[in-house]
């Protein structure tokens, strides 16, 4: 596995790989949720290649980009065990060079959620994708529907601005506890992790109740509301029923498609998960 650190020897590397090239990109903090996703990359495409970048500029001031759980060595063998290529694993001031001042912002899609909890943020996500695209130009790049906002708002902007890349969309994986995995579980007790188990319990109930027939968006949602009320050291965020392409919340019955998504703190911990019904 190659590990460029400038976009120099990145390209010069990149330009010896066999089409179609797959692209990982990550903040590291690696886990078996972001491996799925390179094996899915490596089982499609005839070349794989990742970017480790912790980017800044999508964390807010009082988030946790200085106890973030990434661990640059542990994570390129993670790469490099599931069969990675190519690695761009740049320093900070290759991506934001001294009088960088361009911003990406996705309108409409990019505010509402976590955009509306955490200003910036996908501002802070579509400027460096942009970026890190635009450098390893990649044929397909592969996003964990875990982040189920994050995949949208990037698939919005591929399609506005015409890239040339298809966006893969990877199931989210979960412990067999039903637990998203996320690099902010290695944040939890013991006990905060047996309370992160009423998320997915949650969407569980609802997904169960929609497949018997439930339609109606407000009683959807307060299944999850219940479910997750019912843990003391669980702070709620907000739960959403929302469109599944452009993430307006639904009122009244539910047609068709919606996504499910929710953010809670678990103590300190933030934590978002989310089920697609229909
Ligand atoms: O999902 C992530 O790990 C990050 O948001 C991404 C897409 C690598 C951009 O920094």
């Amino acid at each position: 596995m190659d590990i460029a650190r400038t976009i120099g020897t990145f390209r010069e590397a990149r330009a010896t790989l066999l089409p179609p090239v797959g692209l990982f990109p990550t903040l590291g903090g690696i886990h078996a949720g972001h491996l799925a996703l390179v094996d899915q990359a490596r089982d499609e495409c005839a070349s794989v290649i990742s970017t480790l970048f912790l980017n800044p500029a999508q964390f807010g001031e009082d988030e946790d980009l200085d106890r973030y759980p990434a661990n640059e060595s542990e994570d390129l063998s993670s790469l490099e065990k599931h069969g990675v290529d190519l690695v761009l694993a740049p320093p900070s001031n290759l991506i934001y060079p001294k009088g960088f001042s361009t911003n990406v912002h996705v309108r409409g899609i990019s505010d509402r959620l976590e955009g509306d909890r955490r200003p910036g943020h996908f501002d802070g996500v579509t400027t460096v994708v942009l970026k890190l695209l635009n450098i390893t130009t990649p044929d397909r790049a592969y996003f964990g529907e875990k982040d189920a906002q994050q995949l949208r708002v990037i698939r919005r902007m591929v399609r506005d601005l015409d890239l040339p890349i298809e966006i893969v969309a990877c199931a989210t994986v979960r412990d067999p506890d039903g637990l998203a995995l996320s690099s902010r579980n290695a944040y939890l007790s013991a006990e905060e992790r047996t309370a992160a188990l009423s998320l997915s319990r949650g969407l569980q109930l609802a997904n169960d109740a929609f497949i018997a027939g439930e339609r109606d968006a407000n009683r959807l949602r307060n299944l999850v509301r219940l479910e997750l009320e019912a843990e003391s050291l669980i702070q709620i965020d907000y739960i959403s029923l929302a469109d599944e392409e452009t993430l307006n919340e639904l009122d009244g019955e539910l047609f068709g498609k919606g996504l499910l998504s929710l953010a809670v703190h678990v103590r300190e911990t933030r934590l978002i998960d989310n089920v697609t019904l229909g």
